[in-house]
């Protein structure tokens, strides 16, 4: 049959109103144990290294991501998730943890507290970038950050944690990648330097790279495309100008690495999209080849909370992607315990059995036992079949006899015995059965 235009202009709306918006997923229940799992472990982690919860909206002002991620960095020029309002102040979804935190800690006057102060939080982010494998429009970071302490041994507590957190999810092959890109020091004669080396090559690089030369150079170094790679490759390296101060800082952290017997890799080449790091930067890889995508990266940012309006005070932190990291425990082949199932369940037949059967299935919530029961369901043989899909040992039966008598019929799954008891026992008989199953 011939569709005309309004018809088929309906079909397609429809169609779009039944899709996720795009680079967006749904976690469906069969991925929470994944998620929890994850999450749990992460959280437990952070707890121990003493970091507290912190949450903070999900929205920030525009101007925030600009100011502190930088004006000329992908995340800012091409992924911010603007919010369109008639004549406030723009609004944007957060690209990341990081400047909302640091926001709060100023506004909520942290700085008085003992130092360093250290928080954690996990939740949606958002970054406008074109959706690919491992990369989305919306999706989880758990990020860490310590604000108060200068120390190479800050740098060291933050990459432990991190280490730790892929150690403690079982975890194998993977890469930290550590850098120091400085600070304002000796940065600026690092970069005069750079450009000097990289004008010649001005013509053959990428348009981001022709941008980058005059407005970033330092993001010269992490470019993608192999015509800029090659360029980078002989490029000088920012170890060799670093200064006193960074030098003996990152020395110590490199140092203190050694004596925990993390091993790293150099990467002279790792500067972060984010503009606000200095010293101390790295990333975790996994180690197979070809892969482009990093499971995790922070670094130090000493200036930002000044930038920000605070007081100059010394931080670092990192993010971990929830979904890279779910991706790759599949790909290990990690054994995630399913969440703990009811072992009973409720089956009723006819309306008194049924009106009586939800105060018993509260009563034995109450006593502790979990119990599953579907009342809205009336054939006992489809209330037996979902008891056998989930494997339950126990089913109980209340028909509408045993609702007038008190009493219940239980049923051992696997041998399909039955026994009719007392209501009055049944939270004795349940437990019984069940520490002997
Ligand atoms: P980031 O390197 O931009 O750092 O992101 C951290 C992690 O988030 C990445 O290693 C990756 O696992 C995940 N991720 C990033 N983009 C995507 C995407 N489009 N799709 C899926 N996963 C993604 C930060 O965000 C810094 N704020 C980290 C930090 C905290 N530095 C200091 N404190």
């Amino acid at each position: 049959m011939k569709q005309n235009k309004g018809q088929k202009e309906t079909e397609e709306k429809k169609q779009v109103l039944v899709q996720a918006p795009l680079g967006m997923n749904d976690i469906l229940p069969a991925e929470q144990k994944y998620w929890n799992f994850a999450i749990g472990q992460m959280e437990d982690l952070a707890k121990y290294f003493g970091y507290k919860k912190i949450v903070t909206p999900i929205i920030e002002y525009q101007d925030l991501f600009t100011r502190s991620i930088g004006r000329v960095t992908d995340i800012v020029e091409k992924e911010i998730f603007e919010i369109k309002q008639k004549r406030e102040t723009k609004l944007a979804l957060r690209p990341e943890f990081t400047a909302g935190i640091v926001r709060s800690y100023i506004e909520n006057g942290m700085k008085n507290r003992a130092k360093p102060v250290r928080f954690y939080s996990f939740g949606p982010i958002f970054r406008y970038s074109k959706p690919q494998k491992g990369r989305f429009r919306e999706f989880w970071q758990f990020n860490v950050e310590a604000l108060g302490s200068c120390s190479a041994g800050q740098d060291v507590e933050v990459i432990l944690l991190c280490w730790d957190i892929f150690e403690k999810l079982g975890l194998k092959n993977l890469t930290l990648q550590i850098n120091s890109i400085g600070c304002p020091n000796c940065r600026p004669e690092y970069l005069s330097l750079l450009k000097e080396y990289y004008r010649p090559y001005r013509r053959r690089l990428c348009a981001d790279c022709k941008r980058r030369f005059s407005k970033n150079p330092l993001r010269l170094l992490d470019c993608k495309e192999a015509r800029c790679k090659e360029v980078a490759d002989k490029a000088p390296q920012i170890i060799d100008y670093l200064c006193p101060d960074c030098h003996s800082h990152f020395k110590s952290v490199l140092e203190f690495l050694d004596e925990l017997d993390i091993s790293y890799v150099l990467n002279l080449r790792l500067v972060r999209g984010l503009d606000y790091y200095t010293k101390t930067v790295f990333e975790i890889w996994p180690e197979k080849e070809g892969g482009n995508l990093s499971l995790g990266g922070g670094g130090r940012y000493d200036l930002l909370v000044e930038e920000l309006g605070g007081d100059p005070t010394c931080a670092c932190g990192f993010a971990i992607g929830l979904e890279r990291i779910i991706s790759e425990l599949k790909n290990q082949r990690i054994d995630v315990k399913e969440e703990r199932k009811p072992k009973v369940m409720l089956v009723q037949l006819g309306e008194i059995a049924k009106r009586k059967s939800l105060p018993l299935f509260e009563k034995l919530r109450k006593q502790g036992i979990r119990v599953l029961a579907i009342f809205g369901k009336d054939s006992v043989r489809g209330q037996l079949s979902v008891a056998n899909k989930n494997k339950v040992t126990l089913a109980l039966i209340l028909g509408e006899k045993e609702a007038l008598e008190g009493s219940i019929i239980i049923r051992d799954m696997q041998s399909g015995s039955q026994e009719t008891v007392s209501q009055n026992r049944i939270v004795e008989e349940i437990k019984k059965r069940l520490k002997e199953d």
